[in-house]
């Protein structure tokens, strides 16, 4: 079976990770035993495109993506006073999750073999969460504006939408992924001491949805004491929920306990599967390494792992993380996990343990 992904490169380190996941999954779906290929189509959307033509995605783009079985994205942002960060977001990643109902982000968080966290006394296994992000609506509803712009008045709202439809499927998705886990454990993340209106109503869907699942052990965190909890009690974290705001940044954070924010992947899903889901690791363009064959690719690959098992073939997606943990734990590393190797020799390693895993 012959499985369209969509390749979003975009910008930066975007394109050379991009790059990366496509030669591993090649090779991946070569291997023997495979049943199945990839077949891959770029979409050239980034901000060099928009820099020329004024665009990012044409007016179709969201309609040529349902053709596809997958979307695999790198990452999108340069730094160039003629695009600003919150037009290449709100032009090309923000309006895919959200058309195409890609309402959970899912990003978990391990110390890969080999690898080690920047945390004085934690082991491995001090540090295995999924940090379940809600990706629709939330801080990121991009409700607001700006009055008397440009004058010493300039007054801007930003506002939070936050409804009982949307919290409740994020609520159920995490219990679920709680659930799926051995340790049966979901703590939530909240700002309801300060924010009286969104933060109550998510904390009160929180409890509603908690009754149904009896098993689960569940605690509430406020958001500024859950950074010092991941710092100085990982061990009693695993399966975390948080709004998009504060799911972003908890979980650049857990990246960076866990080693680097370069290893860290995040799956943007349509549970009910009516659109194609979209893979990414979490990191941006990094224009400070870009073009320099330094990123690492362990992020992307983690990405392309989870796309791989979104798509059915576990033993594959199992095969792939098994090839990079391998890798890892022989040291090939890039620099920001301390290592001294580059994106490219990474690829290769991965591929060669693929011949043998
Ligand atoms: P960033 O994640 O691009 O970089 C932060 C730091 O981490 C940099 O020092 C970078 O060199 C390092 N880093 C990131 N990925 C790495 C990797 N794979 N290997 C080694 N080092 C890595 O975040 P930053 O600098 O805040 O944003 C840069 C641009 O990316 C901005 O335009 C921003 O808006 C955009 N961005 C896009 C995202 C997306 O497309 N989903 C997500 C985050 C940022
Ligand atoms: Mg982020």
């Amino acid at each position: 079976r012959i499985y369209r992904i969509a390749s979003i490169p975009g910008d930066g380190i975007g394109v050379d990770i991009t790059n990366a996941a496509e030669q591993v999954l090649h090779k991946l779906s070569s291997a023997s035993g495979s049943t199945f290929e990839f077949a891959f189509h770029t979409f050239d959307w980034s901000s060099r495109n928009y820099l020329e033509r004024g665009w990012y995605m044409p007016p179709d783009g969201i309609e040529q993506l349902k053709r596809f079985d997958a979307i695999y994205f790198g990452a999108v942002g340069w730094p160039d006073p003629d695009v600003p960060d919150h037009i290449s977001l709100w032009s090309l990643i923000l309006p895919i999750r959200k058309h195409l109902s890609q309402y959970v982000n899912v990003r978990p968080t391990r110390i890969l073999p080999g690898t080690t966290s920047p945390l004085s006394n934690c082991p491995p296994s001090s540090l295995d969460w999924v940090i379940i992000r809600e990706n629709s609506e939330g801080e990121y509803s991009g409700q607001g504006g700006i009055s008397h712009e440009d004058t010493p008045y300039a007054t801007a709202t930003e506002v939070s939408i936050f409804t009982q439809v949307g919290i409740e499927r994020i609520m159920r998705f995490a219990f679920e992924t709680a659930k799926s886990r051995p340790r049966k454990k979901l703590t939530m993340v909240t700002k309801s001491n300060a924010q009286r209106h969104g933060m109550v109503l998510w904390d009160k869907v929180f409890y509603q949805v908690a009754e149904e699942y009896p098993e689960i052990e569940i605690d509430k965190m406020l958001v500024d004491a859950m950074t010092v909890r991941m710092v100085l009690n990982p061990k009693s974290l695993d399966t975390i929920v948080a709004t998009n705001l504060h799911a972003d940044i908890l979980s650049d954070l857990a990246a960076a306990l866990s080693g680097s924010i370069g290893i860290a992947p995040s799956s943007n899903l349509d549970p009910t599967r009516q659109n194609p889901s979209m893979f990414e690791p979490i990191h941006g363009s990094a224009p400070d390494i870009a073009g320099k064959g330094v990123a690492n690719p362990v992020g992307a690959f983690w990405s392309a792992a989870e796309m791989v098992r979104w798509l059915g073939e576990e033993k594959a997606a199992d095969g792939l993380m098994k090839a990079v943990e391998n890798v890892t734990a022989n040291g090939i590393k890039t620099k920001d996990l301390g290592g001294d190797r580059n994106t490219q020799e990474v690829t290769d390693a991965v591929c060669a343990e693929l011949e043998s895993v």
